[in-house]
Formats: C-alpha cells, sequence, structure tokens
C-alpha cells in the first residue's frame, strides 16, 4: 500500500464520520515557542486551549512535521526521521477517549476492502497511562485486548504535551509487533524496535506549565473542554504495510537513497555504516526539499541553522561514502519527484528551491575540505600531547571561518576518539554574539507571559485600522502591569494596553513599531513599543503621561504622522531595493530578512561574495529610477493561493485559505506579500542613499540605505564636506581624487627624507657616547639619557652601534630614552663581559624597576620601560651599581 492510499484513507475515514478535513499547516510553526510544527496538533493549539472557538468541532489532517532532537538516531533506527507526516482525528470538546479508542481500533483492524488498513488484532499491544483505568476499561470493551497487552505506563512516555507551556495529557499509544525476529518478549515496555509505536491518542484535558523533561513539570489545571489529539505516524504505517524494514525504505523516501547507492557505486545492504549514512541522505534531502519548500533559508540561527545542518550533514555523508562532488543536483530532483503527487508545490517551486540548496551544498563544499585538514591538525596535535580534548578555538574557528555546524565537528572529533571543549566554544562563540550585539539597540520590550494574553486574544482580534487611518476612537480592553492583569494605572506606571482597535503599527514584517499616544479623558500616555505577542492580539507598551487610566475607558490612538511617513518610506524603499537586487543579480538574490524604520532601511539576501562599486551604484541607480517613475502602489486582500498565482514573493507560515495582502509597486515589478505600510506612489519616497553592503556570513549580504529626509542630510553633509575640501586645497571638486593622492604620496616622500635625517643624526652621536665610557671594575660602561626618540628600534639601534665601536675587552652599553612620553631603557653586554657574569637582562630588568616597570631579555640585550620619565637618571645610576656589586 502506498504512503498516497494510506494517506487518502485515513482522510476518508475520518471525513465519512464527521470530522472537517484541514489541509497541512507550514512546518514554520506561527506559535512563537515553537521553531516548527513538530506534530499535528500545533495548527490547533488555538482551538485546544481555547484561546480561539473552534470552527468546527472535529477536525482531521495530515499534518507535515519536522522535529530534529533525536537527529543522532536517523539512518540508526527504522523509525527516526527528521520529516515526517502525521494522521491526526482532533475534537474539540465533542467525542472523547471512548469514542477515540474505538475509532482507532476501527481503522486499524477493518479489512482493506472496507477501507481500513486491515492489520491483525493479534499483532497490535497498546500502552495507557499508569492510573487511567477509563482507558484499561474501554480497551478491554472495543478490542477486547488481554491484560497482558495492555500495558500501564508512567509520565514520561505516556503523558503527551509538545514540551512547552500548553495543552497536554494521558495517553494510549498503540504499537505493532513485528515479531521475535526483532527483539525480545514483553511488549513496547521491553523492547521499541521490536513493537514500534503506530498510534498516539491524546486525551488532551489539562495545561501544563514551566519545566524541561518529559516529566518535570507541573500541570495547571484543567482546559476548558476536555479534547483529542491524535497522531498516526504516516511512515511507520508505510513502511509495516510496504512489507520493508524501515521508514526510509518506503516508496517516498527510497529513491534518494536509491540514488545516493548509484552515486557512489556503493551497494546498499552490503556495509552497515554505508547503509547508516544512504539513510541519513535520504531523510535528510527530503527535510530540506520540504523546509525550503515551506519558506526556510539557510542562515546560522534558528530554523535556517537546522536546514543548513541538514544539509552540511548531507553533504558529509556523502563524502564519507566517497562521493567528494556535489551530488544535489541528482539527489533533490530525486526526492522531488517521490514527494510532488502529495505536495505539488516541491515541483512548481523546484526552481528556488534548488537554488537555495545547490547553493549551500557548493559554499560547503569549498570550506569543507579546507576545514576537514585544519581538524585533522588538530587531532593529531591532540593525540601527540596524549590529550582527549580538542581545544575550543579550534571548533570556533571551523564554525567561524569554515562554517562548521559545531555539531559537525563534535561528530567528526567523535570520529577520531576524541571529545570537544565545548565550554570554550560556548565562551567564544557568546564573546563574539556580545561584539556583534554591542551596537544593536537593546531590546526594548520585555513581553509578559504569553498566558497573559491569551485571555484576551480568545475575546477577539485587535482591529487594525492603520493603514488608512492615522487616529482611531476605541476603548480599552485591557492593562497589565509586570505581567499582570490590572484594572488601572496612573502616572509614572509602564503598562501594556489591549485595544479592540488601534491605528498604531505593531512591529512585524521588518518595520519598526509606530510612535504616538493614546489619550482619553483625564488621561494620556506615551506609546513606547508595539508588539503582537500572540496571533491577532496588539499590545502597546506605554508610560504613563498623566493622569490614570482605566479598563472600560474610552481612549484614541494618535499615530505620530512624522515618524509613520518616514516608517511607511523606508519600508516602500525596502521594496524597491529588493526588487532592484533581483533584477540585477537574479532572483536568486532573495531577502532572508530586513528592517526598518524611519530613514533607514536595511535588507539581508542570499549572495556569497561582495558587491562591486559598479553593482552597488546600479542598484541604487535602479531603485532610484523607480521612485523617479512614480509607480503606482496597490495593495490587495487575497487568498494565499490566489496571492501566489500571481507570484507574489511568500512570507511563509501562513496557512492555506488564510488571506494575505499583496503589495505592488509598479505592477509585478515589485509584488511581495506584505504586512507593513507603504506609500501610495514611489516618488513619495524621495531618494534611496545605499550607503554600505558588507558580509554577514558566508551565504549572505547586507545592504543598508537611507531613505527620505535622512537620505538627503547624508548627502547634504558628504557635499558640505567636499566644499570643505576644495576650499582648503583649493582645487576643483573633480580634482580632488587626484590631488588627495598626490599629497598622499609627497608627505610620504617627506617622511622618508626626515627618517634618513634622523637616522644620520643618531649614527653621529655614537662617537660622542663612546667618548663618555667610563670603567666600573674590568668593565667598560656607557651609560646615558639619549633625550626623546621616536622609537626603541632607534634606541636599540644606538646601543648596538656603541657596543660595537667598545671593542673587545668587558663592555656595558646602558642607553635610556623617552619614547612617546615613556621612558624604556636598553642594555648590552659584549662576549668579554657576558664571560665575567654580566648579564643584559639582569640590568634592564633592574633599571626597568626603578622606572616604575618591568623589562627582560637576553643576556647579550635586554629592554625595560616603565611609567616615570624623572627616574631615568635613577634608573641608569641602578645599573652602575649594579654592576660594581
Ligand atoms: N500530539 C501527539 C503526538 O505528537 C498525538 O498527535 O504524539
Amino acid at each position: 500500500m502506498q504512503t498516497a492510499e494510506i494517506r487518502q484513507r485515513w482522510l476518508d475515514y475520518f471525513a465519512s464520520r464527521g470530522h472537517t478535513v484541514v489541509p497541512s499547516a507550514s512546518l514554520v510553526s506561527d506559535d512563537p515557542t515553537l521553531l516548527f510544527t513538530v506534530a499535528g496538533m500545533v495548527p490547533f493549539v488555538p482551538y485546544l486551549t481555547g484561546l480561539v472557538p473552534a470552527p468546527y468541532p472535529r477536525a482531521t489532517s495530515v499534518q507535515k512535521c519536522i522535529r530534529t532532537n533525536d537527529i543522532e538516531e536517523v539512518g540508526k533506527t527504522p523509525r527516526h526521521g527528521t520529516f515526517f507526516q502525521m494522521n491526526g482525528n482532533f475534537s474539540f470538546g465533542d467525542y472523547f477517549k471512548e469514542q477515540a479508542i474505538a475509532y482507532a481500533w476501527e481503522f486499524l483492524t477493518s479489512a482493506e476492502d472496507e477501507g481500513g488498513l486491515g492489520f491483525d488484532p493479534k499483532d497490535l499491544w497498546v500502552t495507557i497511562y499508569e492510573d487511567d483505568d477509563d482507558a484499561f476499561q474501554y480497551w478491554k470493551q472495543t478490542a477486547n485486548l488481554p491484560d497482558e497487552r495492555i500495558q500501564r505506563l508512567g509520565k514520561g512516555t505516556n503523558y503527551w504535551s509538545t514540551g512547552q507551556p500548553g495543552p497536554a495529557g494521558p495517553c494510549s499509544e498503540i504499537f505493532f509487533d513485528r515479531g521475535p525476529a526483532y527483539g525480545a518478549d514483553g511488549g513496547p515496555a521491553t523492547d521499541d524496535d521490536r513493537y514500534v509505536e503506530i498510534w498516539n491518542l491524546v486525551f488532551m484535558e489539562y495545561l501544563r506549565g514551566q519545566g524541561t523533561g518529559k516529566d518535570d513539570f507541573e500541570i495547571l489545571g484543567e482546559l476548558p473542554k476536555k479534547n483529542i489529539d491524535t497522531g498516526m505516524g504516516l511512515e511507520r504505517v508505510a513502511f509495516l504495510k510496504q512489507g520493508v524494514e524501515n521508514m526510509y525504505e518506503i516508496d517516498q523516501v527510497r529513491p534518494v537513497l536509491d540514488k545516493a547507492a548509484e552515486l557512489s557505486g556503493r551497494r546498499y545492504g552490503a556495509n552497515h555504516d554505508d547503509d547508516v549514512r544512504m539513510r541519513v541522505i535520504a531523510d535528510h534531502v527530503r527535510s530540506a526539499l520540504m523546509l525550503i519548500a515551506d519558506g526556510v533559508s539557510v542562515s546560522n540561527e534558528g530554523r535556517g541553522y537546522i536546514l543548513r545542518r541538514l544539509l552540511r550533514r548531507t553533504v558529509r555523508a556523502m563524502r564519507l561514502l566517497g562521493v567528494e562532488t556535489a551530488t544535489f543536483p541528482e539527489l533533490f530532483p530525486a526526492s522531488r519527484d517521490a514527494m510532488k503527487a502529495a505536495y505539488p508545490e516541491v515541483e512548481s517551486d523546484f526552481d528556488r528551491i534548488s537554488r537555495i540548496a545547490y547553493g549551500e551544498e557548493e559554499t560547503f563544499l569549498r570550506t569543507l575540505a579546507s576545514g576537514t585538514s585544519i581538524l585533522d591538525l588538530a587531532v593529531a596535535d591532540t593525540k601527540t600531547k596524549g590529550a582527549g580534548e580538542l581545544p575550543g578555538d579550534t571548533a570556533f574557528l571551523l564554525h567561524d571561518t569554515f562554517g562548521f555546524p559545531i555539531d559537525l565537528t563534535l561528530e567528526m572529533a567523535e570520529e577520531a576518539g576524541l571529545t570537544v571543549n565545548r565550554a570554550e566554544f560556548d565562551r567564544l562563540m557568546a564573546d563574539q554574539r556580545a561584539r556583534a550585539k554591542a551596537d544593536a539597540k537593546t531590546k526594548k520590550t520585555a513581553l509578559a507571559d504569553l498566558s497573559v494574553y491569551s485571555a484576551f486574544r480568545a475575546k477577539g482580534e485587535t482591529v487594525f485600522t492603520g493603514y488608512d487611518l492615522l487616529e482611531t476612537d476605541t476603548s480599552v480592553l485591557g492593562l497589565i502591569v509586570n505581567g499582570e492583569s490590572v484594572q488601572s494605572a496612573a502616572a509614572g506606571d509602564i503598562a501594556e494596553v489591549i485595544l479592540a482597535e488601534t491605528s498604531l503599527y505593531a512591529e512585524s514584517g521588518g518595520q519598526e513599531a509606530d510612535a504616538g499616544s493614546i489619550v482619553g479623558n483625564g488621561f494620556d500616555l506615551e506609546v513606547l513599543d508595539v508588539q503582537r505577542p500572540v496571533k491577532g492580539l496588539v499590545s502597546h507598551r506605554v508610560q504613563v503621561r498623566s493622569g490614570e487610566v482605566g479598563v472600560g475607558a474610552a481612549a484614541r490612538t494618535v499615530v505620530d504622522a512624522e515618524w509613520r511617513r518616514g516608517a511607511t518610506q523606508a519600508h516602500s524603499g525596502t521594496h524597491l531595493v529588493h526588487a532592484a537586487l533581483r533584477q540585477i543579480l537574479g532572483p536568486q538574490a532573495h531577502q532572508s530578512g530586513s528592517y526598518n524604520k524611519a530613514g533607514y532601511l536595511r535588507l539581508d539576501f542570499a549572495w556569497n561574495q561582495g558587491l562591486s562599486a559598479e553593482t552597488r551604484s546600479e542598484i541604487e541607480e535602479v531603485a532610484n529610477n523607480a521612485i523617479r517613475e512614480d509607480l503606482e502602489v496597490v495593495t490587495r486582500v487575497l487568498p494565499l493561493d490566489e496571492a501566489k498565482a500571481l507570484g507574489a514573493m511568500a512570507l511563509f507560515g501562513e496557512k492555506y485559505g488564510d488571506l494575505v495582502r499583496v503589495v505592488d509597486i509598479g505592477g509585478p515589478w515589485s509584488r511581495e506579500l506584505c504586512g507593513g505600510t507603504h506609500v501610495r506612489h514611489s516618488s513619495e519616497i524621495g531618494i534611496i542613499n545605499l550607503v554600505s553592503e558588507s558580509s554577514i556570513g558566508s551565504t549572505s549580504r547586507r545592504i543598508e540605505s537611507l531613505v527620505g529626509r535622512d537620505a538627503f542630510r547624508d548627502l547634504a553633509t558628504e557635499r558640505a564636506i567636499v566644499s570643505e575640501l576644495t576650499a582648503s586645497l583649493k582645487t576643483p571638486r573633480e580634482q580632488l581624487p587626484d590631488r588627495i593622492s598626490e599629497l598622499l604620496a609627497n608627505l610620504k616622500a617627506a617622511e622618508k627624507k626626515i627618517a634618513e635625517y634622523e637616522s644620520r643624526q643618531l649614527a653621529g652621536r655614537v662617537p660622542e657616547l663612546v667618548a663618555s665610557a667610563t670603567r666600573v671594575g674590568e668593565v667598560t660602561l656607557v651609560s646615558e639619557s639619549v633625550g626623546s626618540l621616536r622609537s626603541t628600534d632607534e634606541l636599540r639601534q644606538l646601543v648596538t652601534s656603541v657596543r660595537e665601536r667598545l671593542g673587545s675587552d668587558a663592555a656595558v652599553v646602558a642607553l635610556a630614552a623617552e619614547v612617546s612620553g615613556k621612558p624604556a631603557v636598553i642594555v648590552a653586554t659584549n662576549p668579554a663581559a657576558r664571560e665575567t657574569g654580566v648579564r643584559a637582562g639582569v640590568l634592564a630588568r633592574g633599571a626597568a624597576g626603578v622606572l616604575g616597570g618591568g623589562g627582560g631579555g637576553k643576556d647579550d640585550l635586554a629592554q625595560g620601560g616603565g611609567s616615570d620619565v624623572s627616574a631615568i637618571p635613577a634608573a641608569l645610576e641602578s645599573v652602575t651599581s649594579n654592576l660594581a656589586a
């Protein structure tokens, strides 16, 4: 039975039992606490918690999921995939435990020609939560299972949540027994390779709190309704129904594995390590394909980092199979063809997907070879020293310069039998992050715990009126102070305000929050920040300037018009720069991030080399031409599918069926999905002045521009500087560069002459110093202060010249000078002096002590320094007395 057929049987079964079929949501979860959609229930969390009323009492879906916490297990067990599909049936306060168990049993065991999966009841086992007697009863009634095939297990395995605060509950899992050839008797409690979990029924009736592990969280209370959330692993059922050994051999995955075997010329099934590598490749390529299709692109953090890690692990696994050239152009099409029946977008969007994947492979292949040799050297070095741990700075270098994800270094070190000094690596990373953040402004907002917002969100969405209006009359629905919902806030307080409507733009899509105020009868609030802590709810962080504001009060939101004008110019400007980039560099220069606020815009994009000055000017010119052409800006709200059909560049994260906003500037020339505020005609932007272009990692660049008035002011400042230069250099503007080069060349020549002159001067002082020699015991001593010099090099040169001139009898030269305001002393000895036991290092150290500093060196030449110039005579004295002693 093909995977697609199991999927269809599932949907048909539950649809005919009153479940609404809901298409899969994006892998990019819009739940701020989750990086990815990790289970079928994730898109339904607001309905499960009661935050938003469920639009249907029961639903069913086949949801795309990503989980990478068990990435090390991939390929080694039959059932760990980083990408998988979860068949789910859900009840939102409708049916509960008894019915959920009945459906599951019927679907699994009814005959194939009746629409079921045709599993033999004697191959199935179940587990229940330790004290769930109800579940035990229902399993007995429904399935008539013998008692020993209903095993009771603890919270660690049979109490389900996403791992985050949110809905949770005891669960019952269904297992398929693959038979004694695969492991020990005794049911799922004993062996999870032989007994494969295929379906998890969660009786979701509680809300869990913070905690780290699978069982160390608190239960905060009951959910408003008793819900059902079930998840059947589509890949697991597929491998059992297809009679293959594991999920990597099913119809949707196997073609990639075969391609890896073909490319490497190795046979699948011949060698265990190679088999694991082929399975890793098959899994990771599919996960990467699906992630990129859902809008994730490679980067060094968050989702992008996980994608990068999957791609780089694939490259490495291919290398371990002996293939060192690019293989993605073979592997990705194989995965596309296996997945396109269920997910047509992997085919229609394959150009973009493959550009991202192939680009990453090329980049990584370039650095992998050099990084690997660095690592090999470090491994050899560590082993020679008899140590077991690679230094953290090697791992950091590999990460920073060669783009090795730390996990890759850890794995490669482990293969060589070494560990890595992780603490040192983490410290170096933290230092680097701190440096990067030093100039980033401190986050303005500390949002209250998400649960406070849930209650407000449950009452409805905040209506944004700000596309058309700067001011809106509304009412205060809630106030939050220090994370707690309160009734009022008074002058001086910092509070968050929840309103029914607002004209103030909440930070999103790269656009800064609006500035402005919220005013009402007897109060005036200054808006410090506007955020959307949960989807659909706007929170205004304010300082109460005067009066007192209470829940229920009438209020008016007032946007600072100048601020907004600047923000819309910058945001529309960002779209123009993006369109210009793509026009000039090609569509592979896709945007990976942006930020804009009044007067400034920043755009990050995928590209792996610096732009030439000409390209920068060209981009700037195309963007400014678009401004001059006064292009019309048109915004439309459309269903996601229609917007994509129009070719709008997707922002992703939207769900199928969502309405999205499409912003066109000059028709299709610039067409993006965007919720931001925009000018009505491009000419309102004024000008765009591209001020910098820099690297932010091996595959991303950043363009920064000034916009509108700020751009004009920056140009005006430059003009003022240029006129000052033309006046002081008495040179016309166009000749300034030549004039300055000429002046610099003259300066260099003059400096050279001065240095020659000074060196002659210095040489001229040697005879006089030689003449000043005195005798201390057996030794001839020259000990003088020579005034101020430009460098200690000059002092050293003088000391050695004098020593040369003193002949072969025992001689010591100690000269002191002031260099850049600080005292320095250099002592030299000749061989005869050293034979009598005199050592330059000792003398220099003694003198430096007197100067208030330290010093040292060899027996023949040593140097000391300090801070007190007036101590020079005493320091030289100390040389004489040391010598005499
Ligand atoms: N949420 C549960 C799981 O992921 C059942 O769907 O296992």
